[in-house]
């Protein structure tokens, strides 16, 4: 429904409260201190709220934060809202067009090409053999560090990075490990410094920041170029993601994809895919050592399941305490911190007005702690997922992999990746703090580009289950 029959339909339209922020720059220095207490802040205000911009600046942008607007918006009312929102078009700017970026018929084919990857046999049959190896492998080298103490963030990043790397991609990531974290980190300060800039330079101009945005980006572009190289050289032509890339036709031309249309992709997924694991599992362990109780009670259903032998491609679904350990770790830390849009034409959610040529975000980390939807809502309590909870929830009051059309296609990936870990690494042994004097740091974190990270290292120990 477009914006002049709803405006027709609705009989009472009310102005959303303003977010004010700084008297001359609005909301944007709140955003670049902490984004997490911003949106907090604003979701007290009600459930769609305006942010302040300077005087000046042309685009509008709201805050949504009940289930029922983030429903309306990402799920029914795909038409009028689209992904030209300013923080998508700084995404698709630095890491271009591939299926999380893509818009319209574009998109449509490009999910069309990939959802065979991602059907739940082709997750059961061929990607849980994986995760378990590459499981097993973080296991054993935690075991081998010394004091079988290891940063689990890092070591969550090892993981996720490896078992994508082989799903899809065929290849092995560890030789890119020391370089790919920190330019990507480097892409996502840049990404961060213009998504909260108070006055913005283009993106041609040879600013400190734009250059080191593109240096960044030509060293990821470089890192994935050789994987694609290489796979090109080794002449395999397996049925994953870079395989159906490289033997991609255009309908039309019956040409295949250009080098720049293979790496977008390769890099979106790289993007997308690997960096929101690995902080959920990093999340997930801290949340385990912190909480022994949770932890032995995911030990039992570890052994429940791999006293067996090693988990079987429906083990994730035979383990639902594992999983809603991992759901209540994406309630308290969602990867993606806020999921945007932008609205050409204006609309009315929840009966408040939405101006044209406006950019819109649900803000899920406020979403996630809101506590009329969530009691006591900064507890970590894997509970809230239990069956008869969830049903008593509105649907879209969890959202940490967005909704709709658009939903995350590695959404069920991304649990088996967690869960399996976490089942391997708790089924003989046990994570505590490295230092057995010392409390583990509290967990936190700090927003890098459009995803949260860790905001400490996280140095814990596995040790043998007495
Ligand atoms: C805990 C892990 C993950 C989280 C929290 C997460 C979160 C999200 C969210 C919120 C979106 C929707 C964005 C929007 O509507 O604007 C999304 C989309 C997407 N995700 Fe994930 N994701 C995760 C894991 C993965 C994995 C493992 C992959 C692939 C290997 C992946 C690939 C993608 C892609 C390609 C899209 C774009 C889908 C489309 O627009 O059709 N994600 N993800």
């Amino acid at each position: 429904m477009g914006r002049t029959a709803l405006l027709a339909t609705e009989s009472h339209t009310s102005d959303a409260p303003v977010y004010r922020g700084h008297p001359l720059l609005g909301a944007a220095p709140d955003f670049r201190r902490d984004p997490f207490d911003t949106l907090l802040r604003a979701a007290r205000l009600g459930p769609v709220v305006r942010f302040r911009v300077p005087p000046g600046v042309p685009i509008r942008s709201y805050g949504l934060f009940s289930p029922e607007c983030a429903q309306r918006v990402l799920v029914q009312e795909t038409g009028g809202y689209t992904k030209d929102s300013a923080p998508y078009q700084e995404v698709a700017a630095a890491f271009g067009n591939g299926l999380l970026t893509a818009q319209r018929e574009e998109w449509h084919r490009q999910r069309r090409f990939v959802a065979p990857l991602f059907t739940p046999r082709r997750l059961e049959q061929d990607y849980v053999p994986t995760l378990v190896a590459e499981g097993t492998l973080l296991r054993d080298r935690w075991l081998a560090a010394p004091e079988a103490t290891l940063d689990v963030h890092a070591a969550s990043v090892r993981y996720t990075l490896r078992a994508v790397g082989r799903m899809l991609f065929g290849a092995d990531l560890d030789p890119l490990l020391p370089a790919f974290g920190p330019a990507f980190a480097q892409l996502n300060v840049h990404l961060r410094q213009r998504l909260t800039a108070s006055l913005l330079a283009p993106r041609s101009w040879p600013t400190p920041g734009n250059l080191r945005g593109r240096k960044a980006q030509r060293s990821l572009y470089g890192m994935v170029d050789a994987i694609i190289s290489d796979r090109q050289t080794a002449g395999r032509s397996e049925d994953d993601l870079l395989g159906r890339l490289l033997a991609a036709r255009h309908a039309e031309t019956g040409e295949g994809l250009t080098a720049g249309e293979v790496r977008d992709q390769v890099l979106i997924f790289l993007l997308a895919g690997q960096e929101t694991t690995s902080t959920t599992l990093a999340f997930a362990l801290q949340f385990l050592a912190l909480h022994p109780q949770v932890q032995r009670r995911v030990a039992a259903e570890a052994a429940g399941v791999l006293d067996g032998g090693p988990p079987t491609g429906d083990a994730v679904r035979t383990m639902p305490y594992t999983q809603q350990v991992v759901k209540e770790t994406m309630r308290l830390y969602p990867p993606a911190y806020a999921v945007s849009r932008y609205t050409h034409d204006g609309d009315v959610v929840g009966g408040v007005e939405i101006l044209p040529e406006s950019n819109v975000a649900v803000g899920t980390f406020a979403l996630h702690r809101s506590p009329q939807l969530w009691p006591d809502p900064n507890r970590f309590d894997p509970d809230r997922f239990a069956p008869a909870q969830v049903e008593s929830r509105h649907r879209y009051a969890w959202l940490p992999f967005g909704a709709g059309p658009r939903v995350c296609i590695g959404a069920q990936l991304a649990m088996i990746e967690a869960t399996v870990a976490i089942a391997l690494l708790t089924h003989r042994h046990v994570i505590v703090a490295a230092r057995r004097d010392r409390p583990a740091a509290p967990v936190g974190a700090v927003p890098a580009g459009l995803v949260l990270r860790p905001a400490w290292p996280m140095p814990y120990r596995l040790v043998a289950q007495r």
